[in-house]
């Protein structure tokens, strides 16, 4: 079943009130972070409820998702840069509570061993995803293994054209990335998938009457024991009325 709001902006506040109510009940949360679009109205959202309710934020800790390879945490399109700019910056966040894969790391394999066994001793309480047009999560293209822990890949060409907007020209844009692997994400106590805009009503479809099965990574996320599907309206245009619940601004 999917939860549809009629725009982006009600999600983000459902979205940030759920994180904001995660936090006052259990001060020290640990957050699962995406990057990405459809994260800011999420993340515009968390901010406001944050200031309005004076919340302490002193105690949470964040891990994202993923990082792309080669590119410096200052390079203005790196996940650790979208994080500062459309979150850390905004609130009281101390670097030190905050978790990025190292896409620069020298040996990428014990990067992502590390990372993995600092998600199983952290334990998310609260996992935001965004989800591909091909049906990506994180960064775990189609094909990739249910049991992956946190590990390099190749960016399909889909994935490099959908976000070759941001950069300048697409040939900057990293091949390879550092993600999360399935596994990582199914380990988070509370998952809560985030699909907006008509461009992702197909992949709301294919997920809808996907089986669970490694070519349509999302759908794992059906197997969850606590998962949320939160899309618009424009993303809900090929699904069956008997799939959404509709909830009212
Ligand atoms: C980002 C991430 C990706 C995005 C997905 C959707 O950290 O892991 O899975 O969530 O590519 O991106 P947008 O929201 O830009 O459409």
């Amino acid at each position: 079943m999917f939860l549809v709001f009629p725009d982006p902006e009600q999600i983000g506040s459902y979205v940030g009130q759920l994180l904001v109510k995660q936090i006052k009940e259990k001060p020290n949360s640990v957050l699962g972070l995406a990057t990405g679009s459809t994260m800011l109205p999420v993340y515009a959202a968390f901010i406001k409820q944050v200031k309005q309710a004076s919340l302490d934020l002193s105690g949470i800790t964040t891990y994202n998702l993923d990082e792309y390879i080669g590119l410096a945490p200052e390079h203005d399109q790196s996940y650790h840069f979208f994080m500062q700019d459309n979150l850390f910056k905004h609130l009281n966040i101390k670097p030190e509570q905050t978790h990025l894969p190292n896409g620069q790391a020298s040996d990428m394999d014990a990067e992502g061993k590390t990372y993995s066994r600092q998600l199983q001793a952290a334990h998310i309480d609260v996992q935001l995803l965004g989800i591909g047009t091909n049906g990506h999560i994180g960064f775990n293209e189609p094909g990739t293994p249910f049991d992956s822990i946190t590990h390099v890949i190749e960016l399909t060409e889909n994935t490099r054209k959908d976000n070759s907007r941001f950069f300048d020209d697409v040939s900057e844009m990293p091949t390879t990335a550092i993600t999360m692997g399935m596994a990582d994400i199914m380990s988070a106590k509370q998952v809560v998938l985030v699909i907006t805009g008509e461009h992702k009503a197909q992949v709301v479809a294919d997920l809808f009457n996907s089986s669970v099965n490694e070519q349509m990574p999302a759908s794992l996320l059906k197997k969850h024991p606590n998962s949320l599907m939160i899309i618009d309206e424009a993303a809900a245009k090929l699904i069956p009325a008997s799939a959404c619940q509709h909830v009212a601004a």
